[in-house]
Protein backbone atom coordinates (compact mmCIF):
# COMPACT_ATOMS: atom_id res chain seq x y z
CA UNK A 1 0.00 0.00 0.00
CA UNK A 2 1.55 3.90 -0.81
CA UNK A 3 1.33 5.91 1.66
CA UNK A 4 0.59 9.91 1.18
CA UNK A 5 2.64 11.10 -1.21
CA UNK A 6 4.34 13.44 1.73
CA UNK A 7 5.10 10.42 3.95
CA UNK A 8 6.98 8.70 1.32
CA UNK A 9 9.93 10.74 1.98
CA UNK A 10 11.27 14.51 2.23
CA UNK A 11 14.10 14.92 0.16
CA UNK A 12 17.04 16.50 1.87
CA UNK A 13 19.41 19.36 0.48
CA UNK A 14 16.58 19.89 -2.03
CA UNK A 15 17.42 23.82 -2.97
CA UNK A 16 21.45 22.97 -3.16
CA UNK A 17 21.41 19.32 -5.62
CA UNK A 18 18.87 21.74 -8.11
CA UNK A 19 21.54 24.44 -7.78
CA UNK A 20 24.61 22.44 -8.18
CA UNK A 21 23.04 19.70 -10.24
CA UNK A 22 21.46 21.61 -13.39
CA UNK A 23 24.16 23.32 -15.34
CA UNK A 24 21.70 22.88 -19.03
CA UNK A 25 18.34 23.83 -17.94
CA UNK A 26 17.63 21.75 -21.66
CA UNK A 27 20.12 18.88 -20.16
CA UNK A 28 19.28 15.30 -19.38
CA UNK A 29 19.84 14.00 -15.72
CA UNK A 30 19.69 11.26 -14.26
CA UNK A 31 18.40 10.70 -10.66
CA UNK A 32 20.01 7.17 -9.73
CA UNK A 33 17.93 6.94 -6.24
CA UNK A 34 14.46 8.24 -7.80
CA UNK A 35 12.66 7.06 -4.35
CA UNK A 36 8.85 9.43 -3.97
CA UNK A 37 10.61 11.41 -6.74
CA UNK A 38 11.01 14.50 -4.72
CA UNK A 39 14.19 15.84 -6.01
CA UNK A 40 13.58 14.83 -9.58
CA UNK A 41 10.11 16.60 -9.39
CA UNK A 42 12.18 19.73 -8.01
CA UNK A 43 14.86 19.47 -11.08
CA UNK A 44 11.86 19.05 -13.34
CA UNK A 45 9.80 22.20 -12.18
CA UNK A 46 13.98 24.12 -12.95
CA UNK A 47 14.19 22.05 -16.59
CA UNK A 48 13.56 24.13 -20.10
CA UNK A 49 10.59 22.52 -21.86
CA UNK A 50 12.87 20.32 -23.03
CA UNK A 51 15.10 19.38 -20.42
CA UNK A 52 14.37 15.37 -19.01
CA UNK A 53 15.06 13.82 -16.24
CA UNK A 54 15.40 9.38 -15.97
CA UNK A 55 14.88 8.32 -12.71
CA UNK A 56 16.00 4.89 -11.55
CA UNK A 57 14.93 2.99 -8.48
CA UNK A 58 15.55 -1.12 -7.37
CA UNK A 59 12.39 -0.72 -5.36
CA UNK A 60 8.87 -1.24 -7.12
CA UNK A 61 6.88 0.96 -4.65
CA UNK A 62 9.92 4.08 -5.41
CA UNK A 63 8.94 3.10 -9.36
CA UNK A 64 5.16 3.32 -8.64
CA UNK A 65 5.13 6.56 -6.30
CA UNK A 66 7.22 8.12 -8.47
CA UNK A 67 5.39 7.62 -11.56
CA UNK A 68 2.31 8.81 -10.22
CA UNK A 69 3.46 11.95 -8.67
CA UNK A 70 5.23 13.16 -11.79
CA UNK A 71 2.95 12.01 -14.28
CA UNK A 72 2.30 15.26 -15.61
CA UNK A 73 5.48 15.67 -17.10
CA UNK A 74 4.94 12.89 -20.15
CA UNK A 75 8.07 12.49 -21.53
CA UNK A 76 10.17 14.81 -19.84
CA UNK A 77 10.55 12.07 -17.15
CA UNK A 78 11.02 8.27 -17.26
CA UNK A 79 10.91 5.78 -14.48
CA UNK A 80 12.96 2.68 -14.89
CA UNK A 81 13.44 -0.06 -12.00
CA UNK A 82 17.42 -0.59 -12.15
CA UNK A 83 20.41 -1.12 -9.96
CA UNK A 84 22.04 2.23 -10.68
CA UNK A 85 25.35 0.15 -10.59
CA UNK A 86 23.93 -1.05 -14.38
CA UNK A 87 23.86 3.23 -15.45
CA UNK A 88 26.16 2.06 -18.16
CA UNK A 89 23.67 -0.51 -20.17
CA UNK A 90 20.73 1.43 -19.50
CA UNK A 91 22.54 4.91 -21.05
CA UNK A 92 23.09 2.38 -23.80
CA UNK A 93 19.31 0.98 -24.27
CA UNK A 94 18.28 4.49 -24.51
CA UNK A 95 21.14 5.13 -26.76
CA UNK A 96 22.15 8.19 -24.98
CA UNK A 97 25.84 8.99 -25.80
CA UNK A 98 25.81 11.05 -22.54
CA UNK A 99 24.25 13.57 -20.06
CA UNK A 100 24.32 16.89 -18.02
CA UNK A 101 24.23 14.81 -14.20
CA UNK A 102 23.70 12.15 -12.05
CA UNK A 103 22.25 12.81 -8.90
CA UNK A 104 23.15 9.74 -6.13
CA UNK A 105 20.89 10.35 -2.78
CA UNK A 106 22.32 7.16 -1.05
CA UNK A 107 20.61 4.89 1.77
CA UNK A 108 16.91 4.24 2.35
CA UNK A 109 13.94 6.33 1.90
CA UNK A 110 11.19 7.29 4.81
CA UNK A 111 9.00 4.73 3.40
CA UNK A 112 11.42 1.78 3.24
CA UNK A 113 12.25 2.18 6.78
CA UNK A 114 8.74 3.11 8.21
CA UNK A 115 7.31 0.33 6.43
CA UNK A 116 7.72 -2.65 8.62
CA UNK A 117 7.16 -5.29 5.73
CA UNK A 118 10.40 -4.41 4.81
CA UNK A 119 12.35 -5.66 7.75
CA UNK A 120 14.81 -2.00 7.76
CA UNK A 121 14.18 -0.89 11.89
CA UNK A 122 15.63 -2.07 14.80
CA UNK A 123 12.64 -0.49 16.71
CA UNK A 124 10.07 -2.65 15.43
CA UNK A 125 9.42 -6.11 15.79
CA UNK A 126 9.80 -7.36 11.97
CA UNK A 127 11.55 -10.00 10.38
CA UNK A 128 14.89 -9.41 8.71
CA UNK A 129 13.94 -8.67 5.27
CA UNK A 130 16.71 -4.95 4.67
CA UNK A 131 16.41 -5.44 0.78
CA UNK A 132 16.02 -2.23 -1.37
CA UNK A 133 14.77 -4.48 -4.50
CA UNK A 134 11.44 -6.70 -3.74
CA UNK A 135 13.31 -8.75 -6.68
CA UNK A 136 16.51 -9.76 -4.89
CA UNK A 137 17.01 -13.12 -3.53
CA UNK A 138 19.40 -12.50 -0.54
CA UNK A 139 17.34 -11.52 2.63
CA UNK A 140 19.29 -10.32 5.75
CA UNK A 141 18.16 -13.12 7.30
CA UNK A 142 20.12 -15.26 5.03
CA UNK A 143 23.30 -13.51 5.78
CA UNK A 144 22.71 -13.89 9.52
CA UNK A 145 21.59 -17.51 9.53
CA UNK A 146 24.09 -18.78 6.73
CA UNK A 147 27.46 -16.42 6.68
CA UNK A 148 30.77 -17.95 8.62
CA UNK A 149 31.16 -16.03 12.09
CA UNK A 150 34.42 -14.39 10.43
CA UNK A 151 32.22 -12.76 7.83
CA UNK A 152 29.51 -11.53 10.00
CA UNK A 153 32.19 -10.07 12.02
CA UNK A 154 33.59 -8.58 9.09
CA UNK A 155 30.68 -6.82 8.15
CA UNK A 156 30.39 -5.32 11.70
CA UNK A 157 33.48 -4.16 11.77
CA UNK A 158 33.65 -2.96 8.27
CA UNK A 159 30.43 -1.27 6.99
CA UNK A 160 29.67 -0.54 10.73
CA UNK A 161 32.62 0.07 12.33
CA UNK A 162 31.38 -1.67 15.50
CA UNK A 163 33.28 -2.59 18.04
CA UNK A 164 31.84 -5.17 19.52
CA UNK A 165 31.85 -6.97 15.84
CA UNK A 166 33.63 -9.84 16.88
CA UNK A 167 32.03 -10.67 19.70
CA UNK A 168 28.40 -9.72 18.40
CA UNK A 169 29.33 -12.73 15.36
CA UNK A 170 30.32 -15.38 18.06
CA UNK A 171 26.79 -14.79 19.63
CA UNK A 172 25.20 -15.09 16.65
CA UNK A 173 26.31 -18.53 15.15
CA UNK A 174 26.16 -19.54 19.04
CA UNK A 175 22.50 -18.89 19.16
CA UNK A 176 21.32 -19.72 15.19
CA UNK A 177 22.93 -23.31 16.77
CA UNK A 178 19.49 -23.26 18.79
CA UNK A 179 16.75 -21.62 16.82
CA UNK A 180 17.46 -19.31 13.52
CA UNK A 181 17.75 -15.69 14.15
CA UNK A 182 15.50 -14.38 12.22
CA UNK A 183 13.92 -11.23 13.75
CA UNK A 184 14.60 -7.68 14.99
CA UNK A 185 14.03 -8.61 18.31
CA UNK A 186 16.31 -11.50 18.37
CA UNK A 187 18.72 -9.32 16.99
CA UNK A 188 18.13 -7.06 19.33
CA UNK A 189 18.46 -8.85 22.30
CA UNK A 190 21.97 -10.34 21.07
CA UNK A 191 23.57 -6.99 20.32
CA UNK A 192 21.90 -5.82 23.84
CA UNK A 193 23.51 -8.81 25.37
CA UNK A 194 26.85 -7.78 24.45
CA UNK A 195 26.98 -4.69 24.50
CA UNK A 196 27.35 -1.65 27.73
CA UNK A 197 24.11 -0.19 28.42
CA UNK A 198 25.12 3.39 27.16
CA UNK A 199 26.68 2.18 23.65
CA UNK A 200 23.60 0.21 23.30
CA UNK A 201 21.62 2.29 20.83
CA UNK A 202 24.34 3.09 18.66
CA UNK A 203 25.33 -0.13 18.42
CA UNK A 204 22.25 -1.32 17.13
CA UNK A 205 21.83 1.09 14.33
CA UNK A 206 25.44 0.36 13.39
CA UNK A 207 24.41 -3.21 13.30
CA UNK A 208 21.75 -2.80 12.06
CA UNK A 209 22.97 -0.42 8.95
CA UNK A 210 25.95 -2.85 8.12
CA UNK A 211 23.27 -5.43 7.55
CA UNK A 212 21.48 -3.70 5.30
CA UNK A 213 25.11 -2.24 3.68
CA UNK A 214 25.65 -5.78 3.27
CA UNK A 215 22.28 -7.18 2.04
CA UNK A 216 22.53 -4.69 -1.07
CA UNK A 217 26.25 -4.33 -1.36
CA UNK A 218 25.51 -0.46 -1.49
CA UNK A 219 29.62 0.19 -1.56
CA UNK A 220 29.90 -2.35 -4.79
CA UNK A 221 26.81 -0.68 -6.49
CA UNK A 222 28.24 3.22 -5.78
CA UNK A 223 31.83 2.62 -6.91
CA UNK A 224 30.71 0.69 -10.02
CA UNK A 225 28.75 3.71 -10.52
CA UNK A 226 30.75 6.63 -10.28
CA UNK A 227 33.45 4.39 -12.29
CA UNK A 228 31.01 3.51 -15.14
CA UNK A 229 28.67 7.06 -15.52
CA UNK A 230 32.06 9.33 -15.96
CA UNK A 231 32.87 9.02 -19.21
CA UNK A 232 29.33 9.73 -20.08
CA UNK A 233 29.09 12.83 -18.33
CA UNK A 234 29.19 16.38 -21.07
CA UNK A 235 32.01 18.35 -20.55
CA UNK A 236 30.76 20.94 -17.47
CA UNK A 237 27.87 17.79 -16.88
CA UNK A 238 27.96 17.03 -12.90
CA UNK A 239 27.80 14.18 -10.41
CA UNK A 240 25.94 15.53 -7.32
CA UNK A 241 25.93 12.94 -4.50
CA UNK A 242 24.29 12.79 -0.94
CA UNK A 243 25.42 10.26 1.34
CA UNK A 244 24.17 9.30 5.25
CA UNK A 245 27.69 6.94 6.28
CA UNK A 246 31.09 7.83 6.40
CA UNK A 247 32.28 4.91 4.45
CA UNK A 248 30.22 6.06 1.28
CA UNK A 249 31.45 9.67 1.96
CA UNK A 250 35.08 8.52 2.07
CA UNK A 251 34.56 6.91 -1.22
CA UNK A 252 33.09 9.35 -3.17
CA UNK A 253 35.67 12.21 -1.71
CA UNK A 254 38.36 9.35 -2.94
CA UNK A 255 36.64 8.84 -6.24
CA UNK A 256 36.55 12.40 -6.84
CA UNK A 257 40.79 13.27 -5.60
CA UNK A 258 41.25 10.40 -7.54
CA UNK A 259 40.09 11.48 -10.88
CA UNK A 260 40.71 15.43 -10.17
CA UNK A 261 42.22 16.70 -13.15
CA UNK A 262 46.04 18.23 -11.84
CA UNK A 263 46.77 20.42 -14.17
CA UNK A 264 49.95 22.48 -13.64
CA UNK A 265 49.92 25.20 -16.79
CA UNK A 266 50.34 28.75 -16.22
CA UNK A 267 46.68 30.24 -15.29
CA UNK A 268 46.68 31.78 -18.33
CA UNK A 269 47.27 28.82 -20.68
CA UNK A 270 43.68 28.59 -23.15
CA UNK A 271 44.46 24.58 -23.27
CA UNK A 272 46.30 22.37 -21.06
CA UNK A 273 49.28 21.04 -22.78
CA UNK A 274 51.09 19.83 -19.51
CA UNK A 275 48.92 16.23 -19.98
CA UNK A 276 47.64 16.41 -16.23
CA UNK A 277 45.60 13.50 -16.47
CA UNK A 278 42.10 12.95 -14.80
CA UNK A 279 38.48 13.91 -15.48
CA UNK A 280 37.36 16.16 -12.95
CA UNK A 281 37.24 19.17 -11.13
CA UNK A 282 36.02 19.30 -7.58
CA UNK A 283 33.38 21.99 -6.85
CA UNK A 284 32.84 21.30 -3.15
CA UNK A 285 36.20 21.21 -1.29
CA UNK A 286 34.20 20.33 1.67
CA UNK A 287 30.84 18.53 1.97
CA UNK A 288 27.53 20.86 2.11
CA UNK A 289 25.73 19.77 5.12
CA UNK A 290 21.71 20.77 5.70
CA UNK A 291 21.31 23.57 7.98
CA UNK A 292 19.37 23.64 11.40
CA UNK A 293 16.18 24.77 10.13
CA UNK A 294 15.80 21.52 7.76
CA UNK A 295 17.42 18.88 10.21
CA UNK A 296 14.81 20.20 12.52
CA UNK A 297 12.10 19.64 9.88
CA UNK A 298 13.13 16.53 8.95
CA UNK A 299 15.83 14.65 11.52
CA UNK A 300 16.93 12.46 8.64
CA UNK A 301 18.60 14.74 6.81
CA UNK A 302 21.02 15.46 10.11
CA UNK A 303 23.37 12.86 8.66
CA UNK A 304 23.81 14.15 5.15
CA UNK A 305 26.74 15.28 3.34
CA UNK A 306 26.38 16.32 -0.54
CA UNK A 307 29.99 16.62 -2.13
CA UNK A 308 29.80 18.34 -6.23
CA UNK A 309 32.29 17.57 -8.86
CA UNK A 310 32.05 18.49 -12.64
CA UNK A 311 33.33 16.69 -15.97
CA UNK A 312 36.03 18.71 -17.63
C1 LIG B 1 17.30 8.43 0.25
S1 LIG B 1 16.23 7.62 -0.86
C2 LIG B 1 16.08 8.79 -2.17
C3 LIG B 1 14.96 9.73 -1.99
C4 LIG B 1 14.71 10.64 -3.18
N1 LIG B 1 15.83 11.47 -3.45
C5 LIG B 1 13.45 11.48 -2.98
O1 LIG B 1 13.51 12.69 -3.18
O2 LIG B 1 12.40 10.93 -2.62
C6 LIG B 1 17.27 6.43 -1.60
C7 LIG B 1 16.59 5.60 -2.67
O3 LIG B 1 17.62 5.00 -3.45
C8 LIG B 1 17.27 3.70 -3.77
N2 LIG B 1 18.53 2.97 -4.01
C9 LIG B 1 19.52 2.71 -3.14
N3 LIG B 1 20.51 2.04 -3.73
C10 LIG B 1 20.15 1.89 -5.04
C11 LIG B 1 20.77 1.30 -6.18
N4 LIG B 1 21.95 0.71 -6.10
N5 LIG B 1 20.13 1.38 -7.36
C12 LIG B 1 18.91 1.98 -7.46
N6 LIG B 1 18.26 2.54 -6.41
C13 LIG B 1 18.88 2.50 -5.22
C14 LIG B 1 16.48 3.20 -2.58
O4 LIG B 1 15.64 2.15 -2.95
C15 LIG B 1 15.72 4.47 -2.16
O5 LIG B 1 14.47 4.52 -2.76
Amino acid sequence: MLKALDNFHLPVLQAEVCQYLITDKNGVYVDGTLGGGGHSQAILEQLAASGRVIGIDLDRDAIAQATARLSNYGERFQAIQLNFRDIKSLLTNLRLKSIDGLLLDLGVSSHQIDDVNRGFSYQVPTQLDMRLSQDQKIRAVDILNQSSEQELARIMYEYGEERFARRIAEKIVQERQLHPVDSSEKLRSIVSSIVPFQFQIKSLSRVFQALRIAVNQELDNLIQCLNDVLPYLKPGGRLVIISYHSLEDRMVKQFFKDNEKKCHCPPGFPICVCGGEGMLEIVTRKPILPGLAEIEKNSRARSGKLRVAQRI
